[in-house]
């Protein structure tokens, strides 16, 4: 390992490249892909279910709910596809209602965690046995790109609010392209989460236990153990706030002092001022208004759109 780092020095992988960029930036900011790794993953799994955040457990009530209206509107014979299908539990309940409905069905988890995929496919065989697994490890492109390849009249799934961590522009691109690779007749069942009290909001990114705190921090942890840096962990603090003129919760990560980091792989000194943040996250909240506006400048027509009692968080049924 060490003679492999000091083969390439500075270290050019994408946390590299990530630090390099974000740090040196004004004002400073990290990837939210850095959250994903081992560490974080399994902190996020802990995220899902805490009692402040209520994202997860909101949209599996709607599903639980609506699970045969969700289906009979998507319409016959259906193939169900999943972007960024992780463990794919919450859809077990609409592939529990397929199979009421027809007595086979195909459903492609798209991930780019094999592990995650596998997990799917084996918790998926032993509830389902008239259901085929075909699972497809690929990012959000090469995902979108292998729905051409899938036959038949498909439903996508595109649930969990994912499409929120995107910018406004992206999320735009990334459901037109969603849309240039399905044919008509073809769904998209979208999960959104909706504006509403600050008092819900903040608590759900920023719980009493600390563990989104701990989730935030370990992209300072990553760092640490990748390319050798010193962030005292200790001297941050997790700050999750409600912008409401961009509609979006934000995660930042605040110098609690001024300090300096060093990044020896990179070769990189950081200075911080005392109050200084690096931005990690964005999460948008969604109006009906909003969702139907993305939808429309997409190529979709929103049919229909599901919410818990509260109007928490929406599942929106599209159209090509
Ligand atoms: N997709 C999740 C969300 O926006 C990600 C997330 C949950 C998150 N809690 C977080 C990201 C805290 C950063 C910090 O709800």
């Amino acid at each position: 390992m060490a003679t492999s780092k000091q083969l390439q020095f500075p270290a050019h992988g994408a946390t590299a490249l990530a630090a390099r960029d974000g740090l040196a930036a004004s004002p400073k900011r990290l990837p939210s892909w850095l959250f994903y790794d081992e560490a974080g993953s399994a902190l996020f799994e802990q995220i899902t279910e805490l009692p402040e955040y209520y994202l997860t457990r909101t949209e599996r009530c709607i599903f639980e709910a609506y699970a045969p209206e969700i289906l009979r509107a998507a319409g016959p014979s259906l193939t169900l596809v999943e972007l960024g299908a992780g463990t794919a539990s919450k859809t077990c309940i609409l592939i529990e209602e397929l199979l009421q409905r027809q007595s086979r069905a195909l459903f492609y988890p798209i991930d780019v965690s094999p592990t995650a995929l596998h997990e799917a496919v084996n918790h998926l065989g032993r509830l389902f046995p008239n259901l085929r697994v075909n699972p497809i490890v690929a990012d959000y492109t090469g995902g979108v790109e292998a729905l051409t390849r899938i036959s038949g009249r498909k439903l996508v799934l595109y649930i969990g609010s994912s499409i929120g961590n995107f910018e406004p522009d992206d999320s735009i691109r990334m459901l037109r392209r969603i849309r240039r690779n399905l044919r008509p007749g073809d769904a998209l069942l979208l999960g959104t989460d909706m504006v509403k009290s600050q008092k819900v909001m903040v608590p759900a990114y920023d719980d009493a236990q600390g563990v989104t705190c701990e989730f935030n921090k370990n992209v300072l942890a990553r760092l640490n153990r990748e390319l050798g840096a010193d962030f005292d962990l200790d001297r941050f603090r997790h700050v999750a706030l409600w912008n409401k003129r961009c509609s979006r919760m934000e995660m930042h990560l605040e110098s609690a002092v001024a300090q300096a980091v060093f990044l020896p792989d990179i070769d990189m000194d950081v200075s911080f001022a005392a109050g200084e943040r690096i931005h990690t996250e964005n999460s948008y909240k969604y109006t009906t208004e909003m969702v139907d506006a993305i939808l429309r400048d997409s190529g979709f027509r929103l049919e229909h759109t599901w919410q818990d009692r509260q109007k928490w968080f929406g599942v929106h049924l599209a159209r090509v």
